[in-house]
């Protein structure tokens, strides 16, 4: 074929397929409001006798779990409602997304947790994104604050967990990567840029002590408090100390892509690239890339899935396809996960009290939500969605 005429047809073709990722995108957020619809009418009728709890976030045996605003998941619902209003730009989930925000501003005062970023951001960093309103940056400002309370400098690192202390001393999960999104958030809104340097100085400890010659990471670093080194490599929800969690593996990989978008460090370009790498070159990721729930766990292939870590894999490597050259992989691999998602582990609309999507894992080991619906399964799937639409 002549270049030229070549090059047209290419073109065309390729405008045809953005169209039908358009539709399809269309379509699913159809089906999320109306699922979310039914989910809203649950949370309701709980909420007339328990209006302590603030958002759902699981089935246990069938019947919907919620959580109050103390529980690191209580900020997903909220961000799902903006996102819904992001795409559809109703007023109707605005106005909701508004009322559960709301419910979880009291975790600004909350420094019990380094889940701030999780609560806070997913739920008012969301609607401050889409907003801008005042009162929201206020709330983000305060809970960096807080947040900023938990960190040590002689360890480098922001201290996940208070519970758990005969087993370690200064815990910090691969999890709170997540969490220094809200602080350069912070040091955006303020000029203040002592959130931003606790942020860095998180991400390079994290980075030195977190992650195995081949990049995939450890999930729990125990310090010593009195001279900042790493004393214990462990795991708490994945299969052994020295395998591979698979949510922690995407905690890593959005976490690193975040810190290159918020300082440019292209060491932090380099680690998510090598996280993305082990992630996509594992030969127990399965082939419609919705990894088990460790990379490692003794039965695979009958081992249950982990949803929600596709969806955290999706969405940070439809950020990381805008910084990387493997851009191509993986814009593709995320396209294949957003098609199994959607294809292979959506709920039917009606059923599972709500939830968007079955097959996540809370925790194994604990046999705690194994092969369940999660709330932050369906919070980075719609967010995936969001950013694949945009590109
Ligand atoms: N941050 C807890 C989890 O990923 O399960």
């Amino acid at each position: 074929m002549h270049k030229k005429l070549y090059g047209a047809f290419a073109l065309m073709v390729a405008g045809f397929m953005a169209e039908a990722q358009a539709v399809k995108t269309a379509q699913v957020f159809a089906d999320a409001e109306k699922q979310t619809q039914v989910m809203l009418t649950n949370v309701a009728e709980i909420r007339t006798t328990k209006p302590e709890l603030v958002a759902p976030r699981t089935l246990e045996n069938g019947e919907l779990k919620m959580v109050p605003s103390k529980d690191w998941t209580s900020g997903f619902f909220a961000g799902e409602l903006w996102m819904l209003y992001a795409f559809t730009k109703k007023p109707e989930w605005k106005t909701k997304a508004e009322t559960y925000t709301a419910l979880i501003e009291k975790e600004k005062f909350n420094g019990g947790t380094h889940d701030m970023g999780f609560k806070v951001y997913c739920s008012y960093g969301t609607g401050y994104q889409i907003t801008k309103e005042a009162a929201y940056k206020d709330v983000i400002i305060q809970s960096a604050k807080t947040l900023s309370t938990r960190f040590n400098p002689t360890v480098g690192c922001i201290r996940s967990w208070d519970h758990h202390k005969e087993q370690w001393g200064y815990p910090v999960i691969i999890d709170n990567m997540m969490n220094l999104e809200l602080l350069f958030a912070a040091t955006r809104l303020t000029g203040d840029s002592s959130f931003y340097k606790i942020a860095v100085s998180h991400a390079n400890t994290t980075m030195k002590n977190h992650f195995r010659p081949d990049y995939s990471s450890y999930h729990v670093i125990d310090y010593d408090t009195l001279t900042g080194k790493a004393v214990k490599k462990n795991t708490h929800q994945g299969y052994a100390h020295e395998s591979a969690w698979a949510r922690g593996q995407a905690w890593a990989l959005y976490g690193y892509t975040m810190c290159y978008r918020e300082t440019k460090n292209i060491a932090y370009l380099q680690q998510a690239e090598h996280v993305a790498k082990y992630i996509l070159t594992h030969p127990n990721l399965p082939a419609d890339k919705v990894p088990y729930w460790d990379f490692n766990a003794p039965a695979i292939p009958n081992e249950p899935r982990d949803a929600s870590a596709a969806g955290v894999i999706a969405s940070g490597l439809l950020e990381l396809a805008k910084y990387s050259k493997n851009k191509k992989e993986y814009l593709s691999v995320t396209n294949t996960i957003l098609q199994s998602l959607t294809k292979s582990y959506r709920s039917p609309i009606g059923d599972n009290k709500g939830f968007l999507l079955l097959h996540s894992t809370g925790s194994k080991p604990a046999n705690s939500e194994v092969d369940v619906p999660l709330n932050y399964a369906d919070y980075y799937y719609l967010e995936a969605l969001l950013r694949q639409n945009k590109k």
